[in-house]
């Protein structure tokens, strides 16, 4: 079985918005949470790397930290470790990440994930980390298949994006990412006329979908309302924001909540 983020880190370049943050995304998220003490990273994300002084990077794919990490320095550093084996109380001021919790399994993998999040949290430590969303309104085949039809509707990325929801809505909010090869070639079998008719380039098209082939990476797309049940009881100022000037941006927002002082 492929390892996703290995075969990622190489065509990373191709990942744009909304899979990727904006500036005004990272902006954002740091604005909620403060450049103040030690920041926790959920991933290498190169943007909110840069956005903080004091940071612990934590990724356990090592061609992520190899690739796609901006580097180390004296105050920012990247660790190889699953996030699950972060240890300690009271230790990060500030937790963000972009998609992050998307990547363990909801229900009980989000909610371990956070109440382990909570714990690092420093008293009146904030957790800020955009979220893929499942929206609540149905998301109909027969318009993806519109969508596609003519250029220039929306970009691959975001595209992509709804046919995860469409999924997501099939199957529950788990999705391994082999199934939305498996969907995209069962309903778009002819990539030429694909790429005819909506404009995306065919071979960003293959090389972002057929990374799909072999991987073993499951991703949640949890609803907001799904969302919220996984924040920890004693979270305080729990809350969903929008975030803003990006395709599809209604269906990522930034999910935040704060360790009382
Ligand atoms: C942060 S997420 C999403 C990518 C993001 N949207 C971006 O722009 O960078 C991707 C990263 O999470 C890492 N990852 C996934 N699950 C993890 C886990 N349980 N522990 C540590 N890293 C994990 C993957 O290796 C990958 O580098």
């Amino acid at each position: 079985m492929m390892n996703h983020w290995k075969e990622r880190s190489k065509n990373w370049a191709l990942m744009g918005p909304p899979k990727r943050p904006t500036e005004g995304v990272i902006r954002q998220i740091r604005d909620l949470v403060g450049d103040h003490g030690q920041v926790l990273v959920l991933g290498v994300t190169p943007g909110l790397v840069g956005a903080f002084t004091n940071v612990l990077a934590v990724d356990r794919e090592p061609e992520m930290i190899a690739r796609v990490h901006l580097g180390d320095t004296d105050t920012k550093h990247a660790e190889l470790m699953d996030w699950f084996s972060i240890t300690g109380e009271n230790r990060f001021d500030a937790i963000v990440g972009d998609g992050s919790l998307n990547m363990v399994n909801w229900p009980y993998g989000a909610k371990i994930l956070m109440d382990r999040l909570f714990k690092l949290l420093t008293p009146g430590g904030r957790l800020a980390c955009r979220v893929f969303t499942c929206p609540d309104q149905p998301v109909m085949l027969e318009d993806l298949i519109e969508i596609a039809k003519r250029p220039p509707a929306m970009g691959f990325n975001a595209w992509r994006s709804k046919l995860s929801h469409f999924l997501a809505q099939e199957m529950g909010p788990n999705v391994p990412v082999r199934e939305m090869l498996r969907a995209f070639n069962y309903h778009w079998p002819n990539r030429d006329v694909l790429a005819a008719a909506s404009g995306w380039d065919q071979s960003d098209i293959s090389m972002i979908m057929d990374a799909y082939a072999n991987s073993d990476l499951w991703t949640s797309f949890p609803t907001r309302r799904q969302w919220m049940d996984c924040v920890p009881d004693a979270a305080i100022n729990a809350e969903i924001i929008p975030t803003a000037g990006y395709e599809l941006c209604e269906e990522f927002p930034i999910l935040t909540f704060t360790k009382e002082l």
